[in-house]
């Protein structure tokens, strides 16, 4: 019985028929067992030989299971580690990585432009009301105004806010009537126009106000120059032309020269000159009081930049659609900068 059961164990070439065996010798029903059972039947001389002896093959066989068992071990865990080994010599794989849209970019350095002159980042809601989108801003329900910026109207009084100015108001009412206020909002405006190279029924501006003691048309002229030489370049000029907003007076709109960067520097444009990139003006004073600010005590700029407009110029884009497109052959340009 030893003889045949060490030579299956050896035999035995996997864990399985291990156990097999293990139940086959050493089992309630197994062989060795049987014997062992059968003990009562001898006589009192031979019982200890016969003890002894199945005591020595059941140690036996016990002793080669064991063994068997710890080499199926090794065997499984080497197998495993030649399955899992990783060849550190080989080159990496390049993962494709996605850049930053070119609206967002501008947004963000005109963001570090106007934070590092020390504005803080306002927001305000894109479904607004007419409240805080005309009335307020001095753009009362008859106001002929109104048709510069034609709306999307959810109802007679919620509509989707036409510019950033509403945040103004916001703004300004969140200070309670203390000084001085410097922000920026940049965000999503809507209106009704037909899509075409230079409008789209969805772009963005970035509203800029400040109200403080003593502020003046030159502080808001400064700003802007500082603002354009950041952004386009230290050669970078503005110029204002005189120009009409229900909330600012006096008006001005705002050109920029036309300076275009590429990997080769930055350089003036040859035919396109100035290029209007954004309204300002010094704060009505009936928009100072809608902010509830005495406006014999304080006064104010403010400024609506186009982001497109920025972008346009920055990059030497033709067409304001491409933005929107999501062409990945003219998004991977920027991908590049
Ligand atoms: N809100 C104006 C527009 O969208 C721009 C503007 C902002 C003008 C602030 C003056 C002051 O055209």
């Amino acid at each position: 019985l030893r003889d045949e059961a060490l030579r299956e164990l050896a035999e035995a070439a996997d864990p399985a028929r291990l156990n097999d065996l293990r139940v086959k010798y050493l089992g309630k029903k197994g062989a060795l067992t049987e014997i062992l059972r059968g003990m009562g039947s001898l006589s009192a001389e031979e019982r200890p030989v016969v003890g002894q002896i199945a005591n020595e093959v059941r140690g036996a066989i016990e002793q080669t299971i064991e063994e068997k068992q710890r080499l199926f071990q090794e065997q499984e865990t080497e197998r495993r580690l030649k399955a899992e080994t990783i060849d550190v010599t080989l080159p990496g794989r390049k993962l494709p990585t996605g850049a930053i849209h070119p609206l967002t970019r501008v947004a963000r350095e005109i963001e570090d432009v106007f934070l590092g002159m020390g504005y803080t980042i306002a927001e305000g809601p894109e479904v607004e009301t007419d409240f805080f989108n005309f009335e307020a801003l001095n753009l009362p329900k008859d106001h002929p105004a109104r048709d510069m910026q034609d709306s999307f109207y959810i109802t007679d009084e919620i509509l989707l806010r036409t510019q950033t100015s509403p945040v103004q108001i916001r703004a300004m009412q969140a200070m309670n009537g203390q000084t001085p206020l410097k922000i920026i909002c940049p965000g999503k405006v809507y209106r009704r126009d037909d899509d075409d190279a230079t409008h789209s029924f969805q772009f963005n501006q970035v509203e800029g106000l400040v109200v403080d003691k003593n502020i003046r048309m030159s502080d808001l002229k400064g700003t802007l120059l500082t603002f354009a030489r950041a952004m386009f370049g230290p050669q970078a000029r503005i110029r204002l032309r005189p120009s009409f907003f229900p909330f600012t007076e006096p008006s001005v709109e705002v050109d920029v020269t036309c300076v275009q960067c590429g990997g080769d520097g930055c350089r003036m444009c040859k035919h396109t000159g100035w290029l209007e990139i954004l309204g300002a003006g010094m704060v009505h004073p009936r928009v100072l009081e809608y902010g509830g600010y005495d406006p014999n005590e304080v006064s104010g700029f403010a400024f609506g930049l186009g982001i497109e407009r920025v972008a346009l110029l920055k990059y030497g884009v033709d067409d304001i659609r491409s933005f929107y497109l999501n062409d990945m052959r003219f998004l991977r340009q920027f991908a590049r900068m």
